[in-house]
């Protein structure tokens, strides 16, 4: 297949959609993004990489970061993690609290914002003091040890991030936080400040299309836990547009609002795109559309 033709095809076809939609500015760092950068990369199994657009242009990763929090945490707990949060699509906002509250503080899904600090709360929980167990996570799998936090982002977040201490105090209010709220806001916060390009978001998850295994033949992830974390993704990773990627688009994907989503096709590749401009739900909207056209192009996906 040309597939680097498809992906110029795909270039082309988006440049309507740039410039449109909301760019994230409840994070204000993340306001300055210009909508009309755009950034494709399909990484195959089998090593072959094909991009478009600003490939190397790092960007602020913000909730796709969420997936390696779940991969950690279910290596780290296994199945325990299900006994404090759920696995179910939330149908509401990513930041929405209502649901936790209803529900006693038990997230829907561990890829809202409620379900990711979770996550880190039980990461937090092995590490040593000073130990990252993300940031490493993130460097093993991508195999690459330059990928860091941005602090200017982190930071921004922490001053503004109302709501997920909100989230955060409710979820401590429940039982569901073992360590300080602070302390896992903190870390929450840094997860989603990851800096990276599609080049080595691709590269990061290439264990979820190969079997666990990363770029370098590293273990990752078990199959077993691949095949969860793939559903997970299929049926939360996009919050309340998760029916509709799912119908467009036909693959698992987790997107952020600094308008990277990446996808991934079990057995054949990763895909990573970026473009700032957001949906009403959070999702880049260039980014949503280059996805849909490359499973339908191709005619490869889950279904
Ligand atoms: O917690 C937040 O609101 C952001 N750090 C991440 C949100 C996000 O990326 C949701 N994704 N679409």
């Amino acid at each position: 297949m040309e597939y680097q033709q498809i992906l110029e095809d795909i270039k082309t076809e988006i440049q309507p959609l740039l410039g449109k939609g909301r760019v994230a500015d409840y994070i204000p760092p993340l306001a300055a993004a210009s909508p009309y950068r755009f950034a494709m990369v399909l990484r195959m199994v089998d090593g072959k990489l094909f991009q478009v657009g600003e490939a190397r242009e790092s960007f602020s990763i913000q909730s796709i970061g969420k997936v390696f929090a779940l991969t950690l945490a279910m290596s780290l707990d296994g199945d325990a993690i299900w006994e404090r949060v759920g696995r179910e699509p939330s149908g509401s906002a990513f930041n929405s609290m209502a649901q936790l509250e209803m529900e006693r503080g038990i997230p829907r899904n561990p890829l809202i914002n409620a379900g990711a600090l979770v996550l880190v709360d039980m990461i937090l929980s092995h590490a040593r003091s000073s130990e990252d167990l993300l940031l490493d996570f993130v460097r093993r799998s991508a195999g690459k040890s330059s990928i860091g936090y941005d602090f200017v982002v982190a930071n921004a977040e922490r001053a503004t991030g109302y709501r997920n201490r909100a989230v955060a105090n409710l979820l401590k209010s429940f039982g569901n936080l073992n360590n300080d709220a602070d302390q896992v806001l903190d870390a929450y916060f840094r997860l989603c400040s990851l800096s990276m390009n599609c080049e080595e978001l691709t590269a990061a998850f290439m264990y979820l299309a190969n079997g666990g295994l990363s770029p370098s033949g590293e273990i990752i992830a078990t199959a077993r836990q691949v095949k969860r974390v793939n559903s997970v993704m299929l049926t939360c990773g996009v919050y309340d547009e998760a029916g509709d990627y799912a119908y467009r688009v036909g693959l698992p994907a987790k997107s952020g609002v600094g308008g990277g989503v990446i996808a991934v096709m079990p057995g054949k590749f990763v895909a990573a795109v970026w473009s700032p401009g957001l949906s009403e739900k959070g999702n880049s909207l260039a980014g949503t559309m280059a996805l849909e056209l490359l499973t339908t192009k191709t005619a490869l996906s889950i279904f």
